[in-house]
C-alpha cells in the first residue's frame, strides 16, 4: 500500500426527503445565488419547484441558468461566468447529474478570474479560489458531487477535457434517491457502467501488488452497481436500489478507492471524452464500448489481475488459466452490458470503422495533460480495433 493522505471535504446530505435542506444549506454561503439546472427533466419531476421554494423560503435572490446539456459545453460555462459576475453571485446551485454540477464548478472557478475558464483545463492557469458550491444530485452516475473533477467540452475545438482541484469539491450534496425514480433506464445503466468504471480505471492501472482492502472495496462497489441497476430496471421506484446506485456512484469516484493504490490512469476515459466530443455519446455509452476494448488489449499484459477480478464479480467463473478467466470476465461484462441494453461496439453507437484515426488523434491532447503520453494515437487505435 502506498502513502496517502485522503481529504474529502464535501458533506454529504442523504436520504428521503434531503432536498428542502438545499435552501439553508446554501444561504451558509451567501444570499445571491446562482441556480444552474439542465433541460428540462427536473420541470417535469418537480425538483426545481421542491428546490426553487426552499432556496425562497432561506431568503436566496437566485438568477438562473438552465439548458445545461449532456456532455456540457464551454460556451454555456462561459455564459454562466458571465451571469455569476453580473448577479455578483456568492454561492453556486448545480441541480442535475454530472454535466450540470461540472458546468457549475467551471462557472465557479470561472467567476473568480478575469481570463478565460478554459485555460484551466489546459493547464494555462492554477486555480487559486472557487466561489461555494451546494449540489442536489438528481443522477447516479459521475461522482461529481463528491469530487475534485469537472468535465466540459470546448465546442470550438471539440476537446472535452477534464481538470481535477481539490478546491472544485462541493461544499455539499444532497443525494436524495427519490430525485433519481424518473431517471430513464438508458441514463440509469449507462449511470453503473460509469460507476464500474471509475473503479475499474484504478483497480486494474495500480501498479501496487499488495492492497486488499481497497480491492475489496472496489468488487463490492462493481458488484453493487451491477445489482443496484438490475433493481432499478426491473422496479424505477425502488427506493433502496436507487439509494445502493447512488451510494455506489458517489463513492466509486470520491477518492476513497485510489487512496494507497499509488499513481492510477484513466485511459478508458481518454478514449471515451474523444467519442463524447466527436459524436456527442452519452458517457457511460462510450464507456461500455471502450471498456471492453480496453479490457481485451489490457489482457495481453494483464490476464492474472483481471481474471482474479472475474472471480469475485461473477462467481460462475471456472477458469482453469489467466487468459481464459480474463476472456470469461470480459464476456460476463459485455453480457451484462448486453442486458442492460448498452452499446458494445462502436457500430453500435453509429460511428464507422474509418473513423478511428480522427478519434485517436483527438485524445491526443488530453493524453498529454493526463500524462497518458504511453496512449499515443497508435495505441488508442489498436484499442478501438478492438471495439468494432
Ligand atoms: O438535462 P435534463 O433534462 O436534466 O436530462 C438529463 C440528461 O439528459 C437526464 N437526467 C438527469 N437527472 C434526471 C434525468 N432525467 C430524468 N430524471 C432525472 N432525475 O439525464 C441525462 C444525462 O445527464 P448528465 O448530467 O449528462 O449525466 P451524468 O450524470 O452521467 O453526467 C455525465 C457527465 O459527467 C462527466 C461526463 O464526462 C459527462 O460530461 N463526468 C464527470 C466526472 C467528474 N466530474 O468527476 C467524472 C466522470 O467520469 C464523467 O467524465
Ligand atoms: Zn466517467
Amino acid at each position: 500500500m502506498h502513502n496517502f493522505v485522503f481529504h474529502n471535504p464535501t458533506k454529504i446530505i442523504f436520504g428521503r426527503n434531503t432536498m428542502d435542506a438545499i435552501g439553508p444549506e446554501a444561504r451558509i454561503w451567501g444570499q445571491r445565488g446562482l441556480l444552474v439546472y439542465g433541460q428540462n427533466s427536473i420541470k417535469s419531476n418537480g425538483i426545481y419547484a421542491q428546490v426553487a421554494a426552499s432556496l425562497q423560503a432561506a431568503g436566496m435572490e437566485i438568477a438562473e441558468l438552465g439548458g445545461v446539456r449532456s456532455n456540457p459545453l464551454l460556451s454555456l460555462a462561459r455564459e454562466g461566468i458571465r451571469l455569476a459576475k453580473e448577479h455578483r453571485a456568492e454561492v453556486i446551485i448545480a441541480v442535475g447529474g454530472g454535466s450540470v454540477i461540472d458546468t457549475a464548478k467551471a462557472i465557479g472557478a470561472g467567476a473568480m478570474v478575469e481570463h478565460d475558464v478554459w485555460k484551466f483545463f489546459t493547464g494555462k492557469k492554477g486555480i487559486k479560489q472557487t466561489l461555494p458550491l451546494a449540489t442536489v444530485l438528481t443522477l447516479a452516475a459521475s461522482g461529481s458531487e463528491m469530487n475534485s473533477g469537472m468535465v466540459i467540452t470546448n465546442d470550438a475545438t471539440l476537446e472535452k477535457f477534464g481538470f481535477g482541484h481539490r478546491l472544485l469539491h462541493p461544499k455539499v450534496s444532497i443525494l436524495d434517491p427519490e430525485a433519481t425514480f424518473t431517471v430513464p433506464p438508458d441514463y440509469t445503466a449507462y449511470g453503473a457502467i460509469d460507476a464500474i468504471s471509475h473503479v475499474l480505471e484504478c483497480y486494474l492501472t495500480t501498479t501496487d501488488p499488495d492492497t486488499p482492502v481497497q480491492d475489496r472495496l472496489m468488487e463490492g462497489l462493481i458488484e453493487n452497481a451491477m445489482t443496484a441497476c438490475d433493481r432499478c430496471l426491473l422496479d424505477p421506484h425502488d427506493y433502496h436500489g436507487r439509494a445502493n446506485l447512488l451510494w455506489t456512484a458517489t463513492l466509486a469516484l470520491d477518492g476513497l478507492t485510489a487512496a494507497g493504490l499509488g499513481r492510477v490512469g484513466f485511459p478508458m476515459h481518454l478514449i471515451e471524452h474523444s467519442l463524447s466530443a466527436l459524436y456527442d455519446v452519452p458517457h457511460g455509452a462510450g464507456l461500455a464500448v471502450v471498456m471492453l476494448g480496453w479490457l481485451q488489449h489490457h489482457a495481453q499484459t494483464a490476464a492474472p489481475r483481471i481474471a482474479d477480478l472475474g472471480k469475485r464479480i461473477f462467481p460462475a467463473i471456472e477458469a482453469t488459466n489467466a487468459n481464459l478467466g480474463a476472456a470469461q470476465t470480459i464476456d460476463g461484462l459485455r453480457r451484462w452490458f448486453q442486458r442492460v441494453k448498452a452499446p458494445v461496439t462502436l457500430g453500435d453507437l453509429g460511428i464507422p470503422a474509418g473513423d478511428i484515426p480522427r478519434i485517436a488523434a483527438n485524445s491526443k491532447g488530453l493524453a498529454r495533460l493526463w500524462r497518458l503520453q504511453d496512449y499515443a494515437p497508435e495505441r488508442v487505435a489498436e484499442v478501438l480495433h478492438r471495439c468494432l
